[in-house]
């Protein structure tokens, strides 16, 4: 007899994962593979870091669990960390430290929502999101960021749609997969639009510290319903740390402290003490980010222009989303290229359909997150493969 299971099964999984786990395979062949796949940083977190962790390890009280929110100190830290960058004023009571922001994202899906409500997303945008409203029984609404409005979701196009506001809606400045900023007058406009219209915003300001024009404002400015998502995985360095942190109104804390003891009980404590230490120094992080944004610069100038298509601004993060519908295919295959590039050349990319359903076969995601090193090689590669790769799909623009 078939036993049961659930509907979550039907969650479809991150295909920049999936890249990950070939590009291992491949390497385990002893392929020098240069990875554009993941959006993870190839430096080490501050050094600071690594000895707080290391002197807390020596302390046995560490090694316990921690309490649902996490510890008070590493709230505290956070909460003058809005103080120092952006002016503002945070209750440290409202900071829950998270398992990385995905459990923040969890968090606020559960406790913001009920089965069946409806949430709005950017597409293209963090496949994840979409994946855990639909595994929580919530319902997705795709508002398109397009090239011709600057890829950024339209809040018009959501109301001329004739459907119902929806219930929620999260967006991501800088966002992934595209790097799009944006503008501190457009994150007030949505605060206001959302607070108004009874919408619960939530706000993903995780590549935060990641951003080549200035820091941007947060959403907690502008707004006292906002739920805001961070983490120390990407500015910071650490994603395998898994710590993150969000920050809820204060009518949600007691549902999302139950549910954060539920569901992992506390996050890990000796990461924690090892993340206080990470706001120490701003300086060697903000050298990382200049780096990045000289790799952004490296592959922007060095890849084809009709490789790079109507690319995204990527003023952000560290991706460039690269519009291959340039390149005379008759059908883009994000899928096929992404594959016969790792194979024949040993980069590895993302291919858009992780990020896009309808539209993502036009385009690949780039992560410049690597070494310097990394990127002028990987487009001295994408380079010397391009034209036979054309010929071969029999592209109209194959030399
Ligand atoms: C936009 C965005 N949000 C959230 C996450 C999850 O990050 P973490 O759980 O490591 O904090 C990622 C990871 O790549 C991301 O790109």
């Amino acid at each position: 007899m078939a036993l049961k299971t659930t509907t979550t099964n039907m969650v479809p999984a991150f295909l920049a994962m999936a890249v990950m786990n070939a590009t291992k395979a491949l390497e385990a062949t002893g392929a020098d593979v240069i990875h554009l796949e993941v959006g993870q940083p190839s430096s080490p977190p501050p050094p600071a870091v690594n000895r707080a962790l290391i002197k807390a390890l020596d302390d046995v009280s560490t090694h316990g669990y921690s309490v649902a929110f996490g510890e008070w100190p590493l709230r505290q830290r956070i909460a003058g960390h809005y103080a120092d960058w952006y002016g503002a004023k945070v209750d440290p009571a409202c900071i829950a430290v998270t398992p990385g922001s995905s459990l923040g994202f969890a968090l606020a899906f559960l406790a913001g929502f009920d089965r069946g409500d409806r949430i709005a997303v950017a597409t293209p945008g963090y496949p994840a999101y979409r994946n855990l409203l639909m595994a929580l029984g919530l319902e997705p609404v795709l508002m398109p960021a397009r090239a011709t409005e600057g890829w950024l979701p339209s809040l018009e196009e959501l109301v001329a749609s004739g459907e119902p506001l929806p219930d929620g809606m999260l967006l991501a400045s800088p966002a992934n997969p595209t790097g799009v900023v944006m503008s501190d007058d457009d994150v007030r406009d949505v605060c206001i639009w959302c607070h108004k219209n009874g919408v619960r915003l939530i706000m993903d300001e995780i590549y935060h510290g990641l951003t080549f024009g200035g820091r941007p404002t947060t959403a907690l400015l502008h707004s006292d319903s906002v739920i805001v998502v961070n983490s120390f995985s990407k500015f910071f360095s650490m994603t395998g740390w898994r710590v993150g942190w969000a920050i809820f109104p204060p009518d949600m804390l007691d549902t999302v402290e139950r549910l954060a003891q539920n569901m992992y009980i506390g996050p890990p404590r000796p990461m924690q003490a090892g993340a206080i230490a990470a706001f120490d120094d701003y300086a060697i992080l903000d050298a990382e980010a200049a780096r990045y944004r000289e790799n952004r610069d490296i592959l922007t100038s060095r890849l084809p222009q009709d490789f790079l298509g109507d690319m995204a601004p990527s003023d952000g993060a560290f991706y460039l989303y690269a519009d291959i519908s340039k390149l005379g295919m008759t059908t883009p295959d994000s899928i096929g290229m992404a594959e016969a590039m790792l194979n024949e050349t040993h980069v590895a990319v993302t291919p858009g359909v992780d990020f896009d359903k309808a539209e993502g076969h036009r385009h690949l995601r780039l992560s410049y997150a690597g070494s310097t090193a990394d990127m002028k090689e990987a487009s001295r590669r994408i380079n010397d493969w391009l034209p036979s790769y054309l010929r071969q799909v029999g592209s109209s623009a194959a030399e």
